[in-house]
């Protein structure tokens, strides 16, 4: 389940390595847990993050091979993100994921939460071995992110008053924080200037928010079987994303209808006709375009190379994924 290989050759040696790592390193403290872990690494994903981390450490070390270190940070980015989808699927209650069951529609809520936990801390065992202290500032603020983005996210339901530099604050903390610092990240293994950190965490905060806004789109686009995970539930569950808020400018009885949280027969099929009858795809369709853009600019600041040509062929993937 990698649609974008041709996008990902530079590493796709790397890649394949990595997926025999990720199972092995979640090891067999206890079986469950295992289970839990197996089922999802098993499960695959696209890999995007582990690709950009990948494709960072090789145009960052262009005379050189990449390092063990670089290979490793990109275990864990992946390991954090899978840890943060498993919680993410009890939160949102979601049935399936990477086209599979998740982990607590299969083994319950309190397995699902202590496997996430488990592959949390287990990340942060490996940060700390990279023997980094500036590597483990950037991933472990990563790990407050994401949980404060959920803890927004929660608190921001059916809220049609939230602003869209709330809505990308959440995004940001949720996605692209990741990105961003697994993106420097791999930068300061390569020991690049401060400057070129800087311009690698840009390239990731931009990236991060396209992908978010493209993945929100998305959900109201596309179908459960093209994603692998439930389609249409944002909207149900109240989580405003830039669809709707743009929407919510046009379509003022949209906040009615989310204000009672659809509680009367037909509200959230007359909220889908309101949005799709309004430009906020469209311009949402923009906005993940405008950070797309601006990512490519970071990142040509790196000498040319086939691994920077991928990082920039990133950016038209994220968005191709709505055609
Ligand atoms: C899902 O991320 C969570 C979002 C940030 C939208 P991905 O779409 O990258 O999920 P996988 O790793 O491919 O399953
Ligand atoms: C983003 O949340 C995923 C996380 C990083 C926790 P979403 O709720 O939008 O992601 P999906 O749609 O479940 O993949
Ligand atoms: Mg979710
Ligand atoms: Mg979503």
């Amino acid at each position: 389940m990698t649609p974008a290989t041709s996008l990902f050759s530079p590493v796709e040696a790397d890649l394949q390595v990595l997926a025999d790592n990720l199972k092995q390193l979640v090891g067999n403290r206890h079986p469950i847990l295992y289970a839990a872990a197996e089922h999802l690494f098993g499960a695959g994903g696209k890999r995007i993050r582990p690709a950009i981390v990948l494709l960072i450490s090789r145009a960052t070390m262009l005379e050189k091979d990449i390092t063990p270190r670089h290979r490793r940070l990109a275990e864990i980015t992946e390991m954090i993100h899978t840890a943060s989808l498993v919680h993410d699927d009890v939160v949102d209650e979601s049935e399936v994921r990477r086209g599979v069951p998740t982990v607590h529609s299969l083994f319950g809520n309190r397995i699902a939460v202590l496997a996430g936990d488990f592959l949390f801390a287990q990340s942060s065992w490996y940060l700390a071995n990279l023997d980094s202290l500036e590597v483990v500032k950037l991933l472990s603020e990563v790990i407050m992110d994401l949980a404060a983005g959920e803890i927004q996210q929660g608190l921001n339901r059916f809220d049609s008053s939230i602003s869209m530099d709330t809505y990308l604050q959440k995004s940001y903390y949720k996605t692209a924080s990741l990105v961003a610092n697994s993106a420097k990240a791999a930068g300061v293994i390569s020991e690049v200037s401060s400057e070129i950190a800087e311009h690698l965490y840009g390239y990731g905060r931009h990236l991060g928010l396209a992908f978010q806004i493209v993945d929100d789109i998305l959900d109201f686009t596309s179908s459960t079987d093209t994603l692998g995970k439930p389609a249409g539930s944002d909207l149900k569950s109240g989580n405003l994303t830039a669809p709707v808020l743009f929407a919510l400018s046009e379509a003022p009885y949209l906040e009615v209808l989310i204000e009672r949280e659809f509680a009367q027969e037909g509200d959230l099929e007359q909220a889908m006709q309101l949005i799709a009858d309004s430009q906020g795809i469209q311009k949402a369709r923009e906005l993940a375009a405008d950070h797309a853009k601006v990512s490519v600019e970071h990142i040509e600041v790196l000498p040319p190379s086939e691994s920077r040509q991928a990082l920039i062929n990133m950016a038209n993937y994220v968005l191709s994924r709505l055609y």
